[in-house]
């Protein structure tokens, strides 16, 4: 079966996931991590909704500028709404494989939680490589999904839920080949730095939380998971939330790595 699709729904769910403090926190890690400074040309590749788009417009400033792209019109139609008035950002519909951009004509680049989307990553972090100018450096941010555990009465049935759920992306524990990856592109001095998500309790602004619906309503037909199981499962954990005992921790990795020939 086919893996998520970003059509107008997915777009809008992602939009209000990416509101969350957890997704704001780990924005600022990626503009931390990136450094990007007034007056940079930065590519945000995969850039969804345009969070990175606008936040990174307003550090280059008016003599900087951004351009993001991404291959889900509904996305760069989010993307394009939150970016309105800023003439510094440009946004392109293309493929993170194939960027339409010119050679050598960025500063920064970043590609938060988009690979672990897209089968062919070499061809995509070979197209970051070419779009930075040496010099340049790119933040690529992926999760492994293989690190998520959760609190469950039903530990079996978790477990399908979470294996139907990596159905969900190209590559569920991308992170673990991203750094020799990145240095087969061409890429040096690449780092790692692994970030813990983990929520308790029934906060809706972590990353945890809110995943929730959208894991219980995604494994519907996957793993052998029926609508009621699904359904099920989604229950046993509003319950744990409304008790206080819910409980979820996933990492998540930012690499950082810079085109230097
Ligand atoms: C989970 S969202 C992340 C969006 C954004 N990077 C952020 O963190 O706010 C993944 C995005 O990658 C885009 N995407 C997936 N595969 C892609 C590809 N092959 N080329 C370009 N964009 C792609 C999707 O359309 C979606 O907007």
């Amino acid at each position: 079966m086919s893996q998520l699709q970003f059509d107008a729904d997915t777009a809008r769910r992602i939009e209000a996931l990416y509101l969350i403090d957890d997704a704001v926190h780990r924005r600022e890690l990626v503009r931390e991590a990136l450094g990007a400074a007034l007056g940079d040309r930065v590519l945000d590749a995969g850039c969804g909704p345009g969070f990175y788009c606008l936040e990174l417009s307003e550090t280059v400033g008016s003599p900087g500028s951004v351009v993001g792209v991404d291959s889900s019109p509904a996305m760069l139609q989010l993307a394009k709404v939150r970016c309105a008035g800023r003439d510094d950002v440009v946004l392109l519909e293309g493929g993170v494989t194939a960027l339409p951009v010119e050679s050598g004509s960025f500063d920064g680049a970043v590609c938060v939680q988009v690979l672990e989307y897209v089968a062919e990553v070499d061809a995509a972090l070979a197209e970051l490589h070419r779009a930075l100018r040496p010099g340049g450096r790119a933040v690529v941010w992926d999760v492994d999904w293989a690190t998520v555990s959760m609190h469950s009465r039903d530990t079996a049935l978790t477990t399908r839920v979470l294996r139907a759920w990596d159905e969900h992306l190209a590559e569920p524990s991308l992170p673990r080949t991203l750094g020799a990856r990145l240095r087969s592109a061409g890429f040096d001095d690449v780092r790692v730095e692994a970030h813990a998500f983990a929520a308790s309790g029934r906060d809706p602004e972590r990353f945890g939380v809110a995943l929730v619906p959208l894991i219980a309503t995604f494994v519907v037909g996957r793993q052998g998971i029926g609508e009621a199981e699904a359904e099920a499962w989604g229950a046993e954990q509003r319950e744990l939330m409304e008790r206080g005992e819910f409980y979820f921790a996933s990492t998540q990795f930012c690499f950082a790595a810079t085109r230097t020939g």
